[in-house]
C-alpha cells in the first residue's frame, strides 16, 4: 500500500509551527489535533456513499450518506491521545480502541501495556493514530495485535514519519496504508526523528 505524504498548505504551515523548539504545550496540543483532522480528511477520501431519500424543506430530496465499514479509531498511548479529538471532529460516531505501547529508550523495542479493543473488529476500518513513526516498532506491534483480534482493514495516521520506520512497517504489513504530514530525513542514533518534533508524548502531556 502506498504511503501518502499529505502536502496540503495548511498541514505544512501547522507542522512548521510544531517544529519550533519554543512551542508551548497549549499550541502543540492544538496543532496536533488540527493536523490530525486534516489527515483524517485525506484518509477518508475513498469512503463509500449510498443515496437515500429524506424529507427536505421543499419535499423529498435525494441525499448521500456513508455506507461503508464503520470506523474504530486506535490511539496508541500516550501520544496518540493528542490526535484523537482531531479525528473525532470529523468522525464523531467512531468507536475508540485504545492500545498502550511504550518504547524502551535503550533497545528501542516497543512493548504493549494496554489493549482495550471494541468488538466486531472484522467489520470496522481501524484508523491508528500516533504522532510519531520512528523505528516502526510501536506501529507494527499495534497492527499485529489488531490483526490477531480480527481487523482486516487498517490505516495509520502519523504526524511525522522516518523513512526507516516506513520501510519496516511496509515490510511487515504491506496491506496497511500510512498517511503522514511529513516523511522526515532520518533517525538519529537514539531513534529520534530528524528534524522531527522531539518527544511528542512529553510535548502533548507537558512532562519533562
Ligand atoms: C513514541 C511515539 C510512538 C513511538 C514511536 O511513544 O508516540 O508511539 O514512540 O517510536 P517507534 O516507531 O520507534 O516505536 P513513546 O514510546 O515515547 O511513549 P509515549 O507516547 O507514552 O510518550
Ligand atoms: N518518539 C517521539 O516522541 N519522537 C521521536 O522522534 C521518536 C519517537
Amino acid at each position: 500500500m502506498p504511503v501518502h505524504e499529505v502536502k496540503h498548505p495548511l498541514i505544512r504551515h501547522k507542522l512548521g509551527l510544531m517544529r519550533r523548539s519554543d512551542i508551548s504545550t497549549k499550541n502543540f496540543r492544538e496543532l496536533a489535533q488540527e493536523v490530525a483532522a486534516l489527515l483524517t480528511y485525506e484518509a477518508t477520501q475513498d469512503f463509500v456513499l449510498e443515496k437515500h431519500t429524506i424529507e427536505g424543506w421543499a419535499g423529498p430530496v435525494e441525499v448521500e450518506r456513508l455506507s461503508g465499514k464503520k470506523v474504530t479509531i486506535v490511539p496508541i498511548l500516550r501520544a496518540g491521545m493528542g490526535m484523537l479529538e482531531g479525528v473525532l471532529t470529523l468522525i464523531p460516531g467512531a468507536r475508540v480502541s485504545v492500545v498502550g505501547q511504550v518504547r524502551n529508550e535503550e533497545t528501542l523495542e516497543a512493548s504493549t501495556y494496554l489493549e482495550k479493543l471494541v468488538g466486531e473488529l472484522d467489520q470496522r476500518l481501524a484508523m491508528i493514530v500516533d504522532p510519531m513513526l520512528a523505528t516502526g516498532g510501536s506501529l507494527i506491534s499495534t497492527i499485529d495485535l489488531l490483526k490477531k483480534a480480527g481487523s482486516t482493514e487498517i490505516r495509520a495516521l502519523v504526524l511525522v514519519a522516518a523513512p526507516e520506520g516506513i520501510q519496516k512497517v511496509q515490510e511487515a504489513h504491506p496491506d496497511v496504508s500510512i498517511y503522514t504530514a511529513s516523511i522526515d530525513e532520518r533517525l538519529n542514533e537514539k531513534g529520534y526523528i530528524l528534524p522531527g518534533l522531539g518527544d511528542a508524548g512529553d510535548k502533548i502531556f507537558g512532562t519533562k
